[in-house]
């Protein structure tokens, strides 16, 4: 039984570790619609999911290895070995990016948000259907070579690999929210004080 959704969103929270399985066509299918009902300004569908699963995973980490390694020639092998290793860490990688437009009143940060409000929705469905996921971008995602090798244009964003599958342990309780450090009540203007 789905999580209600006031119950997903308060709840979701990164797993330390994922692990088989990792979620079926259905529950991917369910994700990736969730994905596609995020605000999207001009109705742009900025959004590009890259689903990348079993044997693929090898291959994305032989890209993001390649990569890192041209971008720093010195580090030493067994850098370059975790890298290779990352895409091993969950059973499903979701890289979700945005096809950047021009647009006469959409810039292009916005079409990046609506991209990023349907990666929380990812998140937010996986947890809901009893999976979970994390979100990892560091420098590969703002590599054209890693993009290259995903299929991107150097002009798309990569917003986000979604790490996604099983938490292998229940996640480390939520912070409560502090409401009173994030929220101010505006009724008007700041009073600068009389005269200058
Ligand atoms: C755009 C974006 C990129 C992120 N990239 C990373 C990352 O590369 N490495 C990392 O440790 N956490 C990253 N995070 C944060 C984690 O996904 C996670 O949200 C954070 O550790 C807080 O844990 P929680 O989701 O359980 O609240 C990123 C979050 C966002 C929104």
């Amino acid at each position: 039984m789905p999580l209600d959704a006031i119950e997903a969103l308060t709840t979701r929270a990164s797993p330390l570790a994922l692990t088989d399985p990792a979620p079926d066509a259905a529950a991917l299918a369910a994700m990736l619609r969730a994905a596609g009902r995020a605000p999207d300004h001009g109705k742009l569908k900025p959004w590009r999911f890259i689903v990348i699963a079993g044997s693929a995973r090898n291959a994305l980490g032989q890209v993001l290895a390649d990569a890192l390694r041209k971008r720093e020639p010195d580090l030493p092998e067994s850098a370059i070995d975790k890298e290779r290793g990352k895409p091993l860490r969950a059973p499903l990688i979701v890289v979700v990016a945005a096809r950047l437009r021009e647009h006469k009143s959409v810039p292009g940060v916005e079409q990046i948000i609506a991209a990023g409000a349907a990666t929380q929705n990812i998140l937010v469905a996986a947890h809901a259907l009893g999976f979970g996921g994390f979100w990892r971008t560091g420098n590969a995602a703002y590599d054209n070579e890693v993009k290259a090798g995903l299929g991107l244009h150097s002009s798309d964003a990569i917003v986000g690999f979604l790490y996604l599958g099983t938490p292998a342990t229940a996640a480390p309780p939520a912070q409560p929210f502090d409401h009173g450090a994030h929220i101010t009540h505006w009724t008007g203007p700041p009073d600068r004080g009389a005269g200058p």
